[in-house]
Parts: C-alpha cells; structure tokens; sequence
C-alpha cells in the first residue's frame, strides 16, 4: 500500500511539476482544450505532446517492425535538428523520445533529454530493454526522464526470441529488474511501464505476461491489440496473418478477466485501441501531436512514421508553426473530420478492415 501511493506520488510529480514553469504552455494547452470540446475548424494552437525519432538505428529486428526490413537505413538524428524541433515548440507539455529504432543506442540520447528539460518539457522513451547496465541506468535516473516504457512481448524466452529477433530474454529481464531495483531506490523516480503488442504469436501467454510483469514490479501494462501496417500495402497483407481478432468473443472475454485481475492485484493494466479507430472514433493524432523522424520530416502520427509514405514538411526547412498550421495538415484534419480518409489512414479503421 506505502509502495504504491509513493509511486502514484512519484509519477505525479515527475510527470506533473514542468507544467507549472511555462506560462505559454498553460496558454496552448487551453486553446487546445477548448478547440477539442467543440470541435473549431481551424488551428489556433500548436500540439501539446509530440513523438521524436531519435535514431532508426536497432539491436533488435523484431518480426512486426519496419526496422526488420532487409533495406531499412540505421540513421542517428542530430542534435542541431532535435534542437530545432523543441525551439521552434516551447509550447510542448512532453515529448516522447521513440521511433524506428532502439532509443539507448543512440548517444546524444541524454542531450537530448537534457535540452527538453531545460524548457520545462517532459520526457519519456520506449526501449527494447536490452541496453540496461548500470551506467545507462544512472544515466536514466539523474537525467529525471519521466516515464520509461519498456516492450516485452513474450512471457518465456522461446517466445519472446521469436518476435523479438536478435533479443536474448534473459538479458532484457535481467536489466528491467535492475532499473525497477536502482529506481525504486529514490523517493522521485520513473513511472516504468511494460507494453506488449499482441499477435498470435504470443497471445497465448497473455495471463503469463501480466504474472510476469506484476512479479518483475512494473508499475503498469499495455496490451496493444491492433499491429500498425505503418501506411504501407505490404505490412497490411503481413499483418493479416499476425494480427489477432480483437472482437472475437473469448478475446473480449481475456481482456475482461485481465482487467479484473490487475483490480484484484492493483496492478493497473490498459488495453491499449488508439489506432483501432472507427467512424465514430476518429483519430486524434493532427489535432494534438506529430511524429518527427530522424531527418526533420513532420509526419502525422507514429503508426506511420514514414516519411515515403507521407510529410508535412520538414523542420530543417522551414518553421514547425507553418508546417502544422498548412494547407496539406489542414486537409488531413478536415478528411478526417469528414471520414474521407486518406489512403494511408485506412488501415487504422474497423471500416477499411
Ligand atoms: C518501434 S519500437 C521502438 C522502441 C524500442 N525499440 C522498442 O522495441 O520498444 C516502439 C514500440 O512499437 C512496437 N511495434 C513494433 N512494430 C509494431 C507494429 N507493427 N505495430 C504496433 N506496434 C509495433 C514495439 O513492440 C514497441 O513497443
Ligand atoms: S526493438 Fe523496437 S525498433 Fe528494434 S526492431 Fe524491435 S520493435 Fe523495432
């Protein structure tokens, strides 16, 4: 009980404090708030949360990943771009360091974080896990990130390796122990919290990975039920024979056991449906983020993030405002407005399925 209201205070905290530093972040935020109660047409605020692809650069080549693709180019964002990024949005209530690629093997990772911080914008990374020793550790903690999600897509080794290709299970187990070990060490720490995309591949272990993440002392889980087909035909056909029927009957009926069991254990679980979309649940994504790739290109959301599929703009060649304030975002908005979507929004929507 002690344990958990310290970690509900810490995450407060960490999460909650920048919020107060930045006058014109209070003022984005409201204009942001009463844009999305009723609905405006046109922008007059800049995102209050935004994806940064820090390198594409991975360890891993797991299964579902575009990273796994045999021409897929390891490039590393440089830090006059990610500068230019934050610069031209103080407004940013947090930015969410993740892409193609795996986070900690990109070096500037830390100045990066730094450089945020010191505009009172908060942090957080998802990370394979595989890149936890005691440096990178430390390294995590005195640099205050605030959430740090980790991907664990398997319960025993022999699963876990088969979708995470090149991952050793042990060594990724090993390290999130320690981190939870080293964080739980201070009173302020990181919310640190388990994602798992569900497949086939893996759905029979789903009670086993709540075991499992409760036992290792995540403070939460995300079950992602939808694979993102990143825009692109070829993923949509893959993608049909590893993605699991989410309205199946006895798949709403697991998730309904896993909600009440994470009541039962207090151990918060989500199922996470933010890009199984319908009519009457739009996509979010232009109103409220971007997704900004390791060359400065301003794509619309993260289940994309592919700057060939389709861009905004890019950073490095004119400002974000006017990128995010055009005539092509606004188009975007008002299709999806309208449910006239575009051809690389489909694949997020039940109607297109
Ligand atoms: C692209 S990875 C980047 C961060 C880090 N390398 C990792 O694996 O956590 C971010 C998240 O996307 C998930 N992911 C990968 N391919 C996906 C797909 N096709 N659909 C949905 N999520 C996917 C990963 O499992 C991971 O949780
Ligand atoms: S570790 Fe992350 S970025 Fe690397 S291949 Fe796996 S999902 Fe993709």
């Amino acid at each position: 009980m002690i344990v958990n209201i310290r970690r509900l205070v810490n995450i407060f905290l960490v999460n909650i404090f920048p919020l107060n530093l930045v006058f014109k972040k209070f003022v984005n935020l409201v204009k942001f708030l009463i844009a999305s109660k009723f609905k405006t047409g046109s922008i007059n605020y800049l995102p209050i949360s935004m994806d940064i692809e820090p390198t594409t650069g991975c360890n891993f080549r797991c299964t579902m990943c575009q990273v796994s693709l045999p021409d897929f180019a390891a490039k590393n964002m440089d830090i006059e771009t990610f500068k230019k990024v934050i610069d031209d949005n103080r407004q940013l209530l947090k930015i969410k360091l993740q892409g193609m690629g795996e986070t900690l093997v990109q070096r500037q990772i830390f100045d990066m974080i730094n450089y945020a911080k010191s505009y009172g914008i908060v942090t957080e990374t998802t990370t394979n896990g595989s890149l936890f020793n005691r440096k990178n550790i430390e390294l995590l903690k005195a640099n205050k990130v605030s959430k740090i999600t980790v991907s664990i897509d398997g319960a025993t080794k022999s699963t876990f390796e088969s979708i995470r290709v090149d991952s050793n299970f042990d060594t990724v187990i090993e390290g999130v122990s320690l981190l939870i070990e080293q964080c739980n060490k201070n009173l302020i720490r990181p919310q640190i919290s388990a994602w798992c995309v569900l497949q086939k591949s893996n759905y029979h272990e789903i009670f086993k990975v709540f075991d499992l993440c409760r036992k290792i002392g995540f403070d939460d889980l995300t079950f992602q039920i939808q694979l993102s087909s990143w825009g692109q035909d070829y993923w949509v056909d893959k993608n049909k024979s590893m993605q699991i029927n989410f309205n199946a009957e006895q798949v709403q009926e697991d998730f309904e056991k896993i909600r009440n069991l994470g009541k039962k254990n207090n151990f918060n679980v989500r199922i996470f449906e933010e890009n199984a979309l319908n009519f009457n649940k739009q996509c979010q994504w232009p109103f409220r983020s971007s997704y900004v790739t390791v060359d400065g290109s301003v794509v619309p959301c993260a289940p994309i993030s592919d700057p060939k599929v389709v861009t905004m703009g890019n950073i490095k060649e004119m400002s974000y405002e006017k990128i995010w304030k055009s005539k092509t975002y606004d188009q975007l908005r008002e299709n999806i407005r309208e449910n006239n979507l575009d051809e690389y929004c489909k694949d997020c929507y039940r109607e297109y399925r």
